[in-house]
């Protein structure tokens, strides 16, 4: 895909249903008793991953599109799949999965494409393992392919070295099936869809702070679910509204739960013309209308609670550090390093391309903003990361010049309409 500089932006747009909770839908559908009808479910590679793992196990789905019927067989109704459980591209699948049959009475071997079999699985077998969990990582490296030979679990009071909402997750669905209560305590709160989403679905679960309890369920009953926007797809927009000159959006119908609504925040600190216009809605995923104005930008620092907040928007917020006005710190954040790719080095090298003033720490970055100097455009290697692919078309749509992104097509993983999405709102 080739990026030019645009004049403005304009119009309203709709994301697509967010990437966490549909996923979850099809976890929490399948060991449920009756029909979960799910409005609004992502119809990206990486819930498609989700889907195709659970027909594996005998789970009927039927996807029309935006409807998604799963037609759950109860808590012990998954069957041995005769094939590999396939995850693609979706660390979410494999971890929320792992916990699932970690309690199963058969066994399944789970694996994924090449950036899947790098990422560490380690974080989920020891807990799971804690548990009683019987998982190997077949080239014994913590990595996927994964063995895991289903057994009887038992609850723990995990204490978990990083805020992982997968983890998390992993836990708590093995802790449905475990013989006491488990609890996972995080050093930060990480986004809790599971949680509300058990809940829902009659589990009894209970968060005190950063602690989750979960206790062992006889029974979880379907559901229907209405997946809202997904922040995280609806950020490239929030930003495009606020670096490109001349521009308003409104992006309709977007998840704002306080878990997830780091971008937000972000864009208050850094002075952005941003209105949230909430809907009259009682479920517990609040759903706001977002409008956006090109903003004269200003640096700040993010780090601590906020990371878990905002994991999947510092690609795209390291662009919009760029245009802002001081030096921009992002800390705290060394999970970016074990993303779809390495995202420290994604981001500052192809920024770096489009010679912007940013540097690598740790555990983040230090980007020097200028409100001025437009990027310029440079060949980026996407990674095959959809993050980084949709981060910088936005750049590209504010840089002198072209900007080639090298396999934009793995936009598919979480939005595959992202570029008619974008073409719609350029202002000709
Ligand atoms: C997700 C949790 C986050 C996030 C990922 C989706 C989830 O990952 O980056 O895109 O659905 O639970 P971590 O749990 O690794 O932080």
């Amino acid at each position: 895909m080739v990026v030019n500089k645009v004049n403005g932006l304009s119009g309203e747009l709709k994301v697509p249903g967010d990437k966490s909770i549909s996923h979850r839908c099809i976890m929490l559908g399948s060991i449920a008793k009756g029909d979960t009808e799910v409005y609004g479910f992502l119809q990206g590679a990486d819930c498609l991953s989700s889907i195709s793992c659970f027909r594996k196990m005998g789970i009927a789905i039927e996807n029309e599109g935006e409807r998604v019927v799963i037609h759950g067989n109860g808590l012990h109704g998954l069957k041995k799949s005769d094939e590999i459980l396939d995850v693609g591209n979706s660390g979410t699948t494999i971890r929320l999965m792992s916990g699932i049959l970690a309690a199963q009475d058969f066994e399944s071997k789970v694996n994924g494409d090449a950036s899947i079999q790098k990422r560490p699985m380690g974080r989920i077998m020891v807990p799971l393992g804690m548990m009683g969990a019987d998982i190997k990582s077949e080239n014994d490296n913590g990595c996927a392919p994964l063995l895991i030979k289903g057994t009887k679990l038992k609850g723990i009071h995990y204490n978990s070295p990083v805020a992982s909402a997968q983890v998390k997750s992993g836990i708590l669905f093995a802790g449905l099936y475990a013989d006491g209560e488990t609890k996972v305590t995080e050093p930060y709160v990480s986004r809790n869809h599971t949680e509300l989403m058990f809940r829902d679905f009659g589990a009894d679960i209970v968060t005190a702070g950063k602690t989750v309890t979960v206790k062992p369920a006889e029974e979880l009953y379907a559901r229907r679910v209405d997946v809202p926007g997904d922040i995280s797809s609806a950020a490239y927009f929030i930003a495009a509204g606020l670096i490109v000159e001349n521009s308003v959006i409104t992006i309709k119908d977007v998840g704002i739960n306080p878990t997830r609504d780091g971008m937000i925040e972000v864009c208050k600190m850094m002075n952005a013309d941003i209105e949230i216009k909430e809907k009259d809605n009682s479920s517990a995923e609040p759903v706001a209308d977002i409008i956006v104005r090109t903003s004269g930008l200003k640096a700040c620092t993010i780090g601590g609670e906020l990371i878990p907040k905002l994991i999947d928007e510092i690609p795209i917020i390291a662009v919009m550090a760029c245009y802002a006005e001081g030096t921009t710190i992002i800390k705290d954040a060394q999970e970016l390093k074990v993303k779809e790719s390495n995202r420290i080095d994604s981001i500052v090298n192809n920024l770096k391309a489009m010679g912007a003033d940013v540097v690598a720490t740790e555990d983040g970055m230090i980007i020097n903003g200028n409100p001025d100097k437009n990027l310029k455009g440079a060949k980026i290697d996407s990674r095959l990361d959809h993050r980084i692919a949709m981060s910088f078309t936005i750049a590209g749509l504010t840089a002198s010049g072209d900007t080639e992104i090298l396999n934009s097509e793995c936009v598919d993983i979480s939005y595959p309409a992202f570029y008619k999405s974008l073409e719609r709102l350029i202002k000709r």
